[in-house]
Parts: structure tokens; sequence; C-alpha cells
């Protein structure tokens, strides 16, 4: 056992200087010069490096655990869905609020406390895969001098700045949320763009490539079809964007906003997630947030609907509507929401420590049509098995390690 414990750990160690070697290089980011304070909801790219809790995933990027599955289209409303370990390699979309500093816009509200052993390589490389590098974290912590493959003193607080862009929150003049993807070695920009329903000539415009080519640890903006809010600039979440396919929760988590599938219109209702929210029914009306009603009359078919309109001063404000269609609107149809994807059990070894800090929690939006399938084995397994006990695994990073060093 404590052979294997060893092994697993030099293996690991190993396995994050590849990832480090491959990732490490300059990899090319798209740049979008911002002035003012605006933000926007941006999504970024990320996958597991270890098998990790929902809760640790968010607590990273200072996400809030169930608007982080909800932006994945991943069931959110189950019970313990915070307490789900998802499987190392799963990409998810994280949401996060797209800033303007020192000119060009990221995101800014991660901060991460150094674990031992961590090095600003590895906590770019590794723990936030590729989204940041060295020298960014270096850079916007003051630490020009530090070496980064020299351990961190363990506790200290890093800020790391994310990559990311709002392009006015359009793509041709449609709305979109921008994606933050770091490509992976084997990607192609066709295969990028065909996992992502875009295209080649779509992305290239974006990120304004000369030419077709990518290469691993560079980081694309990809636009993403989104419901775009018209809530006032008082509301506190003006400018809520949600990806098609995918959930948003917001007001405090009272309330849920789905895009799609069918068309690009915002759809808001009450969630069941919390009990202390303020009314959601529509002023004069006995109408609740997203209730429609329906009647046929002889021109055409009389509609009333109460939707959400933002919250504002801490209350759900709510905008009746009416008027009459050509035809009655059939019942309203949500995204698939897919079940939460677990690991068999909690490879301790990697997962980060919840990094505190004022972290925005809450977001919004996205997923594509991919469909995650569901890991074999026991769901409900917590147990904070070392990574000995995934000999798999093990197999795995030595494979790697056998590969690599054949090269
Ligand atoms: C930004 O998008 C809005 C629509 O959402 C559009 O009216 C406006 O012209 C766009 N502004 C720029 C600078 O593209
Ligand atoms: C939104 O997603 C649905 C289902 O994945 C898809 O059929 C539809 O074409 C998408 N809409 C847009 C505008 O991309
Ligand atoms: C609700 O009805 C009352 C009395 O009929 C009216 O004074 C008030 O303006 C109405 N409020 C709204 C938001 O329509
Ligand atoms: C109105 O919305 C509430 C909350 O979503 C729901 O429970 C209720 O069934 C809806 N009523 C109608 C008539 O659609
Ligand atoms: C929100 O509250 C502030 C003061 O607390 C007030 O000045 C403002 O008018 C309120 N806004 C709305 C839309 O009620
Ligand atoms: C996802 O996969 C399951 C089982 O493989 C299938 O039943 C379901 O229809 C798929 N959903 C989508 C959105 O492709």
């Amino acid at each position: 056992m404590a052979v294997w414990t060893a092994a697993a750990v030099a293996a690991v160690a190993a396995l994050v200087m590849i990832l480090a070697a491959v990732r490490g290089a300059a990899g090319k980011t798209t740049i979008e010069p911002c002035a003012g304070a605006d933000t926007c909801t941006a999504l970024l790219g990320y996958e597991l490096y270890a098998d990790m809790k929902v809760s640790e995933v968010a607590a990273l990027f200072g996400a809030d655990p169930k608007a982080l599955l909800a932006a994945n289209a991943l069931d959110f409303e189950s019970p313990g869905a915070a307490n789900r370990i998802l499987p190392a390699g799963l990409p998810l979309r994280v949401p996060t609020s797209c800033a303007c500093a020192d000119g060009v816009r990221k995101s800014v509200s991660v901060r991460y406390s150094a674990r031992p052993a961590d090095t600003l390589s590895s906590v770019a490389d590794v723990v936030f895969a590729g989204l940041a590098s060295a020298d960014q974290i270096r850079s916007a912590n003051g630490l020009a001098a530090e070496d980064p493959d020299a351990p961190l003193n363990p506790g200290v607080m890093l800020v790391i700045p994310l990559p990311c862009v709002c392009f006015n929150s359009t793509d041709n003049n449609l709305p979109a949320v921008y994606l933050s993807y770091v490509v992976r070695v084997g990607d192609t920009l066709n295969s990028i763009a065909t996992s992502h329903a875009t295209t080649v000539t779509d992305i290239s415009n974006v990120n304004a490539m000369g030419s077709p080519i990518v290469a691993p640890g560079d980081i694309l903006a990809i636009p993403l079809p989104a419901c775009a809010s018209m809530f006032p600039n008082s509301a506190s979440d003006y400018g809520l964007l949600v990806a098609n396919g995918t959930y948003a929760l917001t007001a405090g988590n009272c309330v849920e906003c789905s895009c799609g599938p069918g068309d690009l219109k915002l759809y808001c209702t009450p969630t069941t997630l919390t009990a202390s929210c303020s009314s959601m029914q529509c002023p004069n009306s006995s109408l609740m947030l997203g209730n429609v009603t329906a009647q046929s009359t002889s021109g055409g078919c009389s509609v009333s609907s109460c939707s959400y309109a933002g919250f504002v001063n801490g209350t759900i404000a709510t905008s009746l509507s009416s008027g009459l269609q050509p035809t009655c609107p059939g019942p309203h149809q949500f995204p698939p929401l897919m079940e939460t994807p677990t690991a068999a059990s909690h490879g301790s070894y990697l997962t980060p420590s919840p990094a505190p800090g004022p972290g925005e929690a809450g977001g919004h939006i996205l997923g594509s049509g991919s469909n995650i399938s569901r890991a074999n084995g026991p769901s409900e397994s917590v147990s904070q098995a070392p990574l000995a006990n995934h000999p798999h695994q093990i197999f795995f990073l030595i494979l790697s390690l056998a590969l690599y060093f054949q090269m």
C-alpha cells in the first residue's frame, strides 16, 4: 500500500511536469481592450485535473455550486448536488464575471490559497488547467522575482487573473456569451468548432486569427448563442446572459432562468432551492413568475404572462404582459437537465483546499449539446480514498510517463 502511494505521488508529480511542459509555453490568448467599469457574464472552460466535489470546483472559482451545475445543464436541484464527486477529466463551463482591469477584459475575482508543494507553474497549469499562466499570476501578484517552479509558501493568497471577453455580449449582432477555451493536445480548429456547434470562420473572426492553426495552451474565445435579459441597470443581475441549453440561478437562488432549446428567449421560474424569497407574483394578477395563460378568441390567442424583471433592491421584480398572438403557445419546453456524472470515490491527493476569499459567487450560464455520460460505480461514496485506491488511474499515470520518456 505504502509503495503504491509513493508511486502514485511520483507519477502525479511527473504528470504535473508533463502537463507543464505541454502547456507552459506562452500560448496565445484573445484580448479585448476595454475602458470603464462594466462587466459581463462569461464562461471559463475548465477540465478537472482530479476527482473533485462540485463544491470544491465551485470554491476554486468563487462560484455557487448549484449555479455551476446549472450552467452545465446538470441536475442542480437534486438533494446533495453540491457534494457529488465529479470525475477527473470532466470538462465544465464555469460562469464568471468578466470585468475590465488594466485596460483589458479579464476576470480578477478568483483568489487561491497556496497548498503545500504548489508552485506558480502547478497552480497555473494543473489547478487552473492552463486558464492562467505562471507569468500572469506572477505579475498579478507582484511576484516578479519568484521562480515559477519553486514551492510557494502554503497559505499565501494569490489573485488568479483569468481570460475572458465580452465583445458586447453579441456575435453577428445576436446575443452570445463567450467561452474561454484552452486548446488541448489533439484539438484542431475544426474539431473545436464542431464540438461547440459553431464554425471555423466564426471562431477565426472572433479571435482575429490569421491562419486556422491552434497550439495546445492557446486560449480561444468561443461565442455561444445565448438568451439576453432586459433588466434595468439598477438590478443586481443586470446583463444576465444564459447560454442556449442551460440554466442560471439568480435572485439569491430564488429564481432559475433557462435558455432554449426552441427559441432563444430567457424564461424564468421560481426555484424550490430556498425558502426565504420575496413574492414572485405579478402585481394585480394571480399569475406567478413563469405563468402563461392563453385563451382562444375570434381575433387569435389572448396571452398573458408574468415574467422576471431582475433582482432590484433585494426584491424580485416582475412584469405582466398581455397581448394577442396568432396562435396559442404550447407548454414551455425546458432544456434537458443531465444527471451529474460521478466518480466512484474521492481521490483526495490533489484536490484543492477550498479557496476562501471574496470570489464572486453566483453566476449564470452554459453547455453544448454534448451528452455527458454517467460514470459507472456507486455514486454516493464519499470516502476520502487516497489515489492508491485507483489502480487503473495509477496504471494510466505510469503509462503516460512511459510514453513521455520514450518521446
Ligand atoms: C451591442 O449590442 C447591442 C444589442 O445587444 C446593439 O444594439 C449595439 O449596437 C451593440 N454595440 C456595439 C458597439 O456593437
Ligand atoms: C439551441 O440548442 C438546441 C438544442 O441543443 C438546438 O437545437 C438549437 O439549434 C440551438 N439554437 C441555436 C440558435 O444555436
Ligand atoms: C393595481 O391595481 C390598483 C387598483 O386597481 C392600481 O391602483 C395600481 O396602480 C395597480 N398596480 C399595478 C402595478 O398595475
Ligand atoms: C404558476 O407558476 C407556479 C410556479 O412555477 C406553478 O407552481 C403553477 O402551477 C403555475 N400556475 C399555472 C396556472 O400555470
Ligand atoms: C432602491 O433603494 C434605493 C435606496 O435604498 C432607492 O434610492 C432606489 O430608488 C430603490 N430603487 C428601486 C428601483 O426601487
Ligand atoms: C443522453 O444519453 C442518454 C443515454 O445514453 C439518452 O437516453 C439521452 O437521450 C441523451 N440525451 C441527449 C440530449 O442526447
